[in-house]
């Protein structure tokens, strides 16, 4: 079983011809809102690959509540552990460039009032052996309690370290399986500007020292990741991208399915980065996180 435990937003999206420049203003093409928060992407994904998920967070009491958490809620992900805050519900404000890149402001609200007794509560509902997932969109220390909690019930957790904080780096050794993209990494290893090899021998380095399994996710380059001093390198599909939001997400949930189901450390590396490529091809974080039979037909 697999319990995320992080933030909820609602997504407000532009998608404009390209992205504007500090205090330049750009024509938009389209609006739209979608469910989003890197912990409920990362929940609805684990559950389109098909496991039992809990999801721990907040929304508020405002009009965005349901829809943010209605495509969990289709999934049947299980959202006991939400609670409903005074804040009003997280939101992002997202635009989407020609080339599917992207700029994001996320607006926490009700993520905000996740605290460390959440973080109790989430950790006592779990069992020896289940995965935890955390982003950093929630406050600090209900991150730090959970990790500790977990890993005095011996239960298995997976940091994603966004977005990037002052407190990647101490929060990022305090769990067993980190999940971080190029600059998070670098963060996380106290380098700057790696290239390949120097990326490579900080994996080497940060493994031997604390035992953890890393991965770094490297965009169209795929994946490199170390696990017990073994380095893996895998891909994703080759792709024209849409929209690349929530392909991160897609990524940490389909890995923590596959490890929850038991499949090879390689396996579920590929079965994450092809779901992160699928994820690419689709407006909207949510919307975009293809089912698990459509990962299955492109392995
Ligand atoms: O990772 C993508 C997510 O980041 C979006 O859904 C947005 O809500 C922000 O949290």
């Amino acid at each position: 079983m697999i319990t995320v435990f992080g933030s909820i937003n609602m997504d407000l999206i532009a998608t404009t011809e390209r992205l504007p420049k500090p205090g330049e203003t750009v024509a938009g093409n389209s609006f739209s809102t979608a469910a989003g928060g890197k912990g409920a992407n990362q929940a609805l994904a684990a559950r389109r690959a098909g496991r039992t998920v809990h999801m721990a967070g907040a929304v508020g009491k405002d009009g965005f509540a349901e829809p943010a958490l209605a495509l969990l809620k289709d999934a049947g992900t299980l959202l006991e552990a939400v609670k409903h805050a005074d804040e009003p519900t997280g939101t992002a404000l997202i635009l989407v460039g020609g080339d599917g890149e992207n700029m994001i402001a996320v607006v926490p609200g009700a993520n905000g009032t996740v605290t460390t007794s959440d973080a109790d509560l989430a950790i006592a509902a779990m069992n020896k052996g289940d995965i935890l997932m955390l982003q950093l969109e929630i406050p600090v220390p209900a991150v730090e309690q959970a990790l500790a909690g977990a890993r005095t019930r011996n239960i298995t957790t997976v940091l994603n370290l966004a977005p990037l904080i002052d407190d990647a780096a101490r929060l990022g050794r305090l769990a067993d399986i980190v999940i971080a993209n190029e600059t998070e990494f670098e963060r996380l290893a106290g380098q700057e500007n790696m290239g390949p090899d120097e990326r490579e021998a900080a994996l080497k380095r940060l493994n031997g020292e604390t035992g953890q399994t890393l991965i770094v996710t490297l965009g169209a380059d795929g994946v490199i990741a170390i696990r017990d001093s073994v380095i893996f390198r895998t891909t994703g599909l080759k792709i024209e991208p849409v929209d690349t939001v929530g392909a991160g997400d897609t990524f940490c949930g389909y890995f923590a399915a596959s490890l929850d189901e038991g499949l090879d450390f390689e396996v579920a590396l590929r079965r994450a980065a092809v779901a992160g490529s699928l994820a690419c091809l689709k407006q909207g974080a949510q919307p975009s996180i293809p089912l698990r039979a459509d990962v299955a037909s492109k392995l």
